[in-house]
């Protein structure tokens, strides 16, 4: 199973991947990590773990179709079983995601529906909410909205600030993220008909329920 991860940025959901990776509790293999910063640090975390590391600048490329399309090109060379974002700052063109339909997941730091887009730990604190979380899922043409995976909830707490949200959404991050490679891998997980589907099962909206 070849894997390739899209970064933006430090790469933290990137290195619990790697790590995941060499103790084995992921059946695959990382065969590269793409970014289009290239300063930014999860690049280095993947050069440290010796995995080929590419960054590509969109001021390089006339349009958003042909800047995903080189990045397609160069991804394909690592023939990829499973594309994965992690901290992927960039809207992604109709192709690119047509192209990886079915083998590209995300994650996004809100319990979906809610809040997709961006400063979701704002909003929640903005909003007076007493619990958030983070969400995996399949993507699709709409932005943060394709079928979810799997979501952990954090408790918000009275006196949190955005520093402390984030710490304890990107725990959980580090736990989920990998779990749902994991099951990628090992050929439980499908999307089918905009649906995600966990060993012949249907998942529900909120994905695979821990709780239920
Ligand atoms: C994560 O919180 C993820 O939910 C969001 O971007 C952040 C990336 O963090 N999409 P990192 O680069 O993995 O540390």
């Amino acid at each position: 199973m070849n894997i390739v991860v899209l970064i933006s940025g430090n790469g933290s959901n990137l290195q619990a991947i790697i790590d995941a990776c060499a103790s084995k509790k992921i059946a695959g293999t990382l065969r590269a990590v793409f970014s289009n910063k290239a300063d930014a640090f999860g690049l280095e975390r993947a050069r440290e773990a010796g995995i080929p590391a590419h960054a590509l600048s969109a001021s390089q490329f006339a349009t958003r179709d042909a800047f995903d399309r080189e990045l397609m090109l160069e991804i394909d060379a690592y023939a990829p079983d499973l594309v994965v974002l992690a901290g992927y700052m960039r809207i992604l063109s109709p192709e690119f995601v047509a192209h990886y339909a079915g083998r590209l997941i995300n994650i996004h730091p809100s319990l979906l529906p809610k809040y997709p887009g961006l400063h979701t730990h704002r909003q929640v604190l903005e909003n007076g909410d007493s619990e958030h979380g983070t969400s995996v899922h399949f993507v699709t043409d709409e932005l943060d909205g394709g079928p979810v995976i799997l979501q952990a909830k954090v408790p918000v707490f009275d006196g949190d600030d955005e520093a402390d949200i984030t710490a304890r959404v990107q725990a959980q991050e580090h736990a989920i993220y990998p779990l749902v490679v994991s099951w990628f891998a090992e050929g439980r997980l499908a999307m089918r008909d905009n649906e995600a589907w966990l060993d012949g099962q249907k998942l529900p909206p909120q994905g695979h329920a821990a709780d239920e």
